[in-house]
């Protein structure tokens, strides 16, 4: 059977990863600035990750939400304790995708509503309402395609107003990332979240906070909708949450009430799951990472900043985007092939960088030494030509 080809994927074979490199088959060493689109949080194979899973899995690996599994609540407490938010609820599944389908359905099951708002250039994941809330056409099938959904202008305080103002009694939420990352690192201002939060608050919607891959220490702070000083009501998680292990989930504001059955998952919250959450939040706690991350992205924004052709550097902490020139196109792909530096991207031609939380100063030095290099050649080469 043939793999169904989904995925543009580059032909390299990873068989072993540690901190923020990863090696091929061939034993060549990768510079991971990509974290495996966001995935990687504490970095490859942590001991405390390895360890916590290994010894999870020689116990029990799996059993359903038919019975108590402890390690829920103890994930939940952690959760409370590094968010500030202990009186929210946690409700646990696999992806992202999952979270925000989950967030969504609570936000209509609580408000008895069914509009939503979105925002150009969101991406929320690739299943219905999530895809329909995604600002793709070439994403959404036609069984997504669904008149519940308004996209408004990234930012507009003012769109948003007037369409409170025309719709709001019938706005079940709003859902917004607090950085948009496949929409190329679009930062949600402050003022336009404030914004979302007063009028979700006097039309008695639901705020989603879309932390999928913004979220989980990333930009600086636990949740990057927290610069805004605002709660929202839901936040939905994945990607960093597991360090590549499937666990997602939403945090979820205590004046939603739970209902049995309103929301459940086979696999979700499983005990592996969970051992691999808890390894993740012991270390962000005990590595200090969220820190590391703002200092990380402070140092790389500042340095790129400073090199010549790029520009529009942006972005919180280690989520971090710049536009490429038309000149400069090949950029990404020699990183690749000729550094062997993994980095992200946003079409049409934004280069973004998602490492590990735990990016060590030198290996940011590296990136930045091979990143001004290959600027220059691809400059020298551009002026033979000429
Ligand atoms: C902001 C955001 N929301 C949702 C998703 C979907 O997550 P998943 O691929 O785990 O379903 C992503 C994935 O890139 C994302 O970046």
């Amino acid at each position: 059977m043939k793999l169904f080809d989904v995925y543009p994927i580059n032909d390299i074979t990873i068989t072993r990863a540690k901190g923020s490199h990863v090696w091929d088959d061939k034993g060549q060493q990768y510079l991971d600035m990509y974290g495996g689109h966001a995935v990687i949080s504490i970095g490859h194979t942590h001991p405390n990750y390895v360890d916590r899973l290994t010894e999870q899995l020689n116990q029990v690996g799996f059993y359903s939400n038919s019975v108590r599994i402890p390690q829920q609540e103890h994930l939940a407490e952690l959760l409370g304790k590094i968010t500030n938010k202990p009186d929210f609820q946690l409700f646990l599944c696999n992806s992202g995708a999952e979270a925000n389908e989950n967030a969504l359905k609570l936000a209509s099951f609580h408000t008895g509503r069914k509009q939503v708002v979105a925002f150009r250039k969101a991406f929320h994941g690739r299943t219905s309402l999530a895809v329909a809330a995604t600002d793709n056409p070439s994403l959404v099938a036609p069984i997504n395609q669904t008149d519940v959904i308004t996209f408004l202008p990234f930012n507009d305080e003012q769109a948003l107003e007037e369409h409170f103002t025309a719709h709001g009694e019938e706005i079940a939420a709003v859902i917004i990332e607090g950085i948009q990352g496949v929409g190329g690192i679009h930062i949600a201002s402050e003022n336009f979240l404030r914004k979302i939060r007063s009028l979700c608050d006097r039309f008695g919607s639901i705020y989603i906070a879309d932390s999928i891959q913004c979220g989980y220490g990333r930009s600086g702070k636990f949740f990057s909708h927290d610069f805004a000083g605002v709660d929202a009501d839901i936040y939905s998680m994945a990607k960093g949450m597991g360090n590549g292990f499937p666990v997602a989930g939403i945090m979820i504001s205590p004046k939603i009430k739970p209902k049995h059955a309103m929301l459940g998952t086979t696999f979700g919250g499983n005990h592996l799951a969970c051992a691999a959450a808890i390894a993740v939040l012991e270390v962000i706690e005990s590595e200090d990472l969220i820190n590391n991350a703002a200092a990380m992205g402070s140092l790389l924004m500042k340095e790129i900043g400073e090199m010549p052709h790029l520009t529009a550097v942006r972005g919180r902490g280690l989520m971090i985007g710049f536009d490429v020139p038309d000149t400069m196109k090949d950029l990404r792909k020699n990183l690749l092939w000729k550094r062997r530096i993994f980095t992200g991207e946003a079409k049409p031609n934004v280069i973004r960088l998602l490492p590990s939380l735990a990016l060590m100063k030198h290996d940011a030095q590296n990136f930045l030494d091979a990143l001004k290099e290959e600027i220059q050649l691809l400059e020298q080469h551009r002026n033979t030509v000429n």
